[in-house]
């Protein structure tokens, strides 16, 4: 996606994957800073660990507890997150959030991007997750409305629903039943491999209106390219290198 953007931008740029384990994360770290390397993306599982190796974290990833964005300003590593914004132009892309009532299942990381993006747009969150405790504390640490287990959804009436939890990227699962969807409702999977998985399926049976992960990692990658370059990211050259990406 990034190189196709460069390409599309005429930038003389390459964006290179590099797979590090996590002892030696610090390490790569201190490579790229020493290498000339002027932007990080920093995926699973170094989106908390990292923030311990840059020299400053910018107050929103600082909120969310998590960095996948780096960038070398000055000699310095400094840290952003754009996973929120990337869901929350995802679920833009179908209705406004501002007043909405949603629900976000899970509380690992990307549950933390996407109910602080929501409470930002003004709607309002409620936090679901199989173990509850975490909720609890995901829902108090940024101040969501309500918290609360995931087998209680039917407990829950919303307008927006977004599944962060792993279920459905291995296997075709739902974290919840076909029956917990509500019609005209917005939903959104932060899984997008595959792009069509059981919770969007569901959803899409129940009426609902459903954006699947796909737009979730491209409007984040765009986030991404508008911080390091400065400039609007050719948003449907990113996502058409997402479709011609053999997964
Ligand atoms: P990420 O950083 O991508 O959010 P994570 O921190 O590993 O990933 O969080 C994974 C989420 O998926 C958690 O909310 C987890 O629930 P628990 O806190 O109860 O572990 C959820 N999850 C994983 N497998 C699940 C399953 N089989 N059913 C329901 N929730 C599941």
């Amino acid at each position: 996606m990034h190189r196709a953007a460069y390409a599309a931008c005429g930038i003389d740029a390459t964006y290179e994957a590099f797979d590090v384990p996590p002892t030696e994360l610090g390490a790569a770290i201190e490579r790229a800073r020493s290498d000339g390397t002027r932007q990080l993306a920093v995926s699973i599982p170094h989106k908390q660990t990292v923030m311990a190796y840059l020299d400053e974290i910018d107050p929103t990833a600082q909120q969310i507890g998590a960095v996948n964005t780096v960038t070398l300003q000055d000699g310095r590593l400094i840290g952003a997150n754009t996973d929120w914004i990337g869901a929350i132009r995802a679920l833009e892309r179908e209705c406004e959030l501002n007043g909405k009532r949603a629900v976000v299942l899970g509380a690992g990381g990307t549950a933390r991007a996407v109910t602080f993006g929501l409470l930002r747009r003004g709607a309002s969150v409620c936090v679901l997750n199989r173990t509850a405790e975490k909720a609890h504390t995901l829902a108090e640490d940024l101040g969501a409305s309500a918290s609360g287990a995931l087998s209680d959804i039917d407990a829950h009436d919303f307008d927006v629903l977004v599944n962060t939890t792993s279920v459905g990227l291995q296997s075709d699962a739902s974290p919840i039943d076909a029956s917990a969807h509500r019609t005209g409702s917005v939903v959104l999977d932060a899984v997008y491999d595959p792009e069509k998985t059981l919770f969007l399926r569901d959803a899409e049976a129940a009426s609902a209106k459903t954006v699947g992960g796909k737009w979730m990692l491209v409007l984040q990658a765009a986030e991404q390219f508008r911080i390091w370059t400065h400039e609007n990211a050719p948003v449907d050259a990113m996502a058409e290198a997402f479709d011609q990406a053999g997964r």
